[in-house]
């Protein structure tokens, strides 16, 4: 694997005057239910071949939640192991951010009931809806809101149960998505690593290609929305895909202009995992080599907001990033929605 070189960076915020205050990303830590769900097993239950999902995604197996075990649990299950490496406990939780497109139900928020469930009595608790792109928004909420003095610790969680929202007769999306969570605590700490630079950005106008209809104020559960199949998830797979490579592509260069930072410099880019033939249009442009580039989605598919929270925590487990390394995240989802973060870890 080629080493980047140890060239200068620029953090973009140090310009600002924070007061000595800094917001680090202390630890990552997620959770997949155990239950796998094989291409071999898709081709028995529909009309797909493992050949077709391979080449045309990469993706082999995903993972599937139990009947009994939702969005908020999973969520809480990753924040307990994060809250554990980071050494601290429940009553320490300023905040939960809960980015995801499943929540338990469409109120209270799964935030809620992620502090239910780990014992944050302490924590004022929200959602947040940027699809795939959720994890890297609540990245830049918390550290903002330790920025500002507002918060010292952040959890920031993506959770989903997309399984549950996955239309089992659509081939052209059912064998893409998985379940899973990941999450981050954020703390005002004098470590060396944190988020350099975030970008965010949206497109509402494109918000057809990727949604699902029914369960909201527009379309209302009926029998008749029932029977329309309106409370799945619905894509257009072909735009999406364009839009994904030419969003994720501008917001990873946006991140590194700002850290005055070639892709040379980037230990490890860890991009959102929808496809693999994506990210490789991705980082190919940003020329970065695959050996650079993590990717897990061969075990758990698309997984929405926890794709790169679960893939940064495999990315700091495995040793493929260290302390002092730059990381790049980018993202892309439904709104559409996409971001990208330059991280110092
Ligand atoms: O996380 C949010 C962002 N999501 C994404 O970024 C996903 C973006 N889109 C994609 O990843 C790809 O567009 C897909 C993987 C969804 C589809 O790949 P594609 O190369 O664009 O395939 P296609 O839609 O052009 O379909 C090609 C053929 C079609 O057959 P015909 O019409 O050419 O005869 C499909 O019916 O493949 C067929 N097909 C399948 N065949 C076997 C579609 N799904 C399947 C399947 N198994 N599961």
């Amino acid at each position: 694997m080629s080493s980047p070189s140890p060239k200068p960076f620029k953090n973009p915020r140090a310009q600002y005057d924070f007061k000595g205050r800094t917001c680090s990303i202390v630890s990552v830590g997620s959770y997949v239910p155990e239950r796998v769900l094989t291409n071999g097993d898709l081709e028995k239950m529909m009309d797909t071949s493992d050949e077709w999902i391979t080449s045309r995604t990469g993706i082999r197996e995903r993972r599937i939640a139990a009947d009994d075990e939702f969005t908020s649990d999973l969520g809480a299950k990753a924040a307990l192991r994060a809250m554990q490496k980071a050494g601290i406990t429940a009553d320490q939780i300023d905040l939960i951010i809960v980015a995801t497109i499943t929540p338990d139900m469409p109120f209270p928020s799964t935030a809620c009931l992620v502090q239910e469930k780990i014992g944050a009595h302490r924590a004022a608790a929200f959602d947040l809806e940027a699809a795939c792109s959720g994890f890297i928004y609540g990245l830049e909420i918390g550290h903002q809101f330790i920025m500002s003095r507002t918060y010292d610790t952040v959890l920031v969680i993506g959770a989903e149960k997309l399984s549950s929202i996955i239309d089992w007769s659509d081939r052209n999306t059912c064998v893409l998505f998985g379940d899973g969570a990941g999450a981050a605590i954020l703390q005002n700490r004098p470590d060396s690593h944190g988020l350099l630079t975030a970008c965010m950005g949206a497109d509402g106008s494109k918000a057809g290609l990727l949604s699902m209809p029914g369960g909201g104020s527009q379309c209302p559960a009926t029998a008749k929305s029932v029977e329309g199949r309106l409370h799945y998830l619905r894509m257009d797979g072909k735009e999406t895909f364009k839009n994904a490579v030419n969003a994720m592509l501008h917001a990873a260069k946006e991140v590194l202009k700002r850290c005055e930072i070639g892709a040379d410099q980037i230990k490890c880019v860890i991009p959102h995992q929808a496809n693999r033939r994506i990210i490789d249009a991705v980082t190919d442009r940003l020329g970065v080599e695959s050996e650079r580039v993590f990717v897990n989605l061969e075990k758990y598919g698309n997984t929405s907001a926890a794709s790169v929270a679960i893939a940064l925590d495999e990315a700091v487990e495995s040793g493929r990033v260290t302390q002092g390394d730059l990381i790049l995240l980018v993202v892309f989802g439904a709104g559409l929605t996409w971001g990208a973060a330059v991280i110092e870890w």
